[in-house]
């Protein structure tokens, strides 16, 4: 869905604000998490947030209890500014879009596979998709995250059945929805996985969002791998996002996988179908970009080999957004064009 006229973005003060009705139950797990957990961790309900102040195009109701009022808030505050400022790019733009675009290539995946499909989320965090699209009705969904935070979006779950009027938010809209507390750094994640049910030939689609980079490079090689040599390649469809290098120094203690041609390096684990958009692509862009001189047009007009931008010196960090199957097509390669 995009905003109802091209470009056109609410102002500061039609923002939808977020409605921070929390019980107090609900609030002590949010101290929870602001007290006890990493900031990789942490980062779950901050994309939370993000498609909860976003909610004018990104439709995910139970965005905001997973958020907590502190993340909520902070990026209420950032896209106030920026409004008000008339930035060129609005707090949470890119976290909209990518949403965005997970959804319409899922949909689009779990459609080629005749709307029965397991679907896999690696990093799963505060994702709630299971409950709200309508995509997943005959899908199985496996759910991976650390286990505190699998454990924590049952509890905040089952305080939300307590507290809100609506209950029908909650109900699952998939076939079914199974939460594995793995770390996918160790070996067995995959292990885990088959023994909650889910079986490697059958129809996949794999998500990979906002999770690859927070790997080292070797554990996040072993993760594309595992998926690779263990599914039947032509019944599975990759949809992730890939920081190119410059991106990764954004967050020199979080981020530390990068590809620079994501396109190029599928291919070698036995993916032949890949394509690549970035933000801002025809694909990619949702009308949520009101400024034509936006960073990602002034990215996307660059030659994706080039690592500072020519003006200013400014890093060119990028995020591809990246689907591969194993589907006997010959390989696409990008817009930006490497080959
Ligand atoms: C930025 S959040 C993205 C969450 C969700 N995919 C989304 O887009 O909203 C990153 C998530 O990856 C999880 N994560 C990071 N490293 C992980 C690992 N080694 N094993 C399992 N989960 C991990 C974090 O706990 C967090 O929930």
């Amino acid at each position: 869905m995009a905003c109802q006229e091209n470009g056109n973005l609410p102002d500061h003060q039609n923002w939808p604000c977020p409605g921070l009705l929390f019980s107090e139950a609900i609030r002590e797990l949010h101290a929870t998490i602001a007290n006890d957990w990493d900031s990789v961790k942490q980062s779950a309900c901050q994309t939370a947030a993000g498609r909860a102040l976003w909610k004018h195009v990104v439709h995910d109701p139970l965005a905001e209890l997973f958020a907590g009022e502190t993340y909520l808030k902070s990026l209420y505050e950032k896209i106030k500014k920026d409004r008000l400022n008339n930035a060129r790019e609005v707090s949470g733009v890119i976290l909209a879009v990518r949403t965005l675009w997970f959804e319409s290539k899922l949909e689009a995946a779990v459609n080629s596979f005749g709307g029965g499909a397991q679907v896999v989320l690696l990093g799963a965090g505060m994702d709630t998709r299971a409950y709200r699209l309508e995509c997943l009705k005959q899908c199985d969904v496996y759910e991976i995250d650390f286990p505190e935070v699998m454990q924590m979006k049952d509890t905040l779950l089952k305080a939300a059945m307590e507290s809100i009027d609506d209950a029908s938010q909650l109900t699952l809209t998939a076939k079914s929805l199974k939460r594995i507390a793995a770390d996918i750094r160790d070996e067995d994640w995959f292990k885990q996985l088959q023994a909650s049910g889910f079986i490697p030939e059958k129809n996949t689609v794999w998500i990979l969002e906002g999770i690859i980079y927070y790997l080292p490079h070797s554990q996040a090689m072993e993760v594309l791998k595992t998926i690779a040599n263990h599914c039947s390649i032509t019944q599975t469809v990759l949809l992730g996002d890939f920081m190119n290098k410059q991106s990764t120094t954004l967050s020199a203690t979080n981020f530390h996988f990068y590809s620079d041609w994501p396109e190029h390096l599928l291919p070698t684990l036995g993916f032949s179908d890949v394509t690549l958009s970035q933000i801002g692509d025809p694909d990619a862009d949702y009308g949520l970009f009101h400024d034509p001189l936006n960073l990602f047009n002034r990215l996307r007009g660059l030659p994706r080999s080039i690592q500072n931008h020519p003006d200013d010196g400014t890093p060119c960090c990028r995020l591809y957004l990246v689907q591969a199957s194993g589907s006997p097509k010959n390989q696409t390669i990008s817009r930006n064009g490497s080959s």
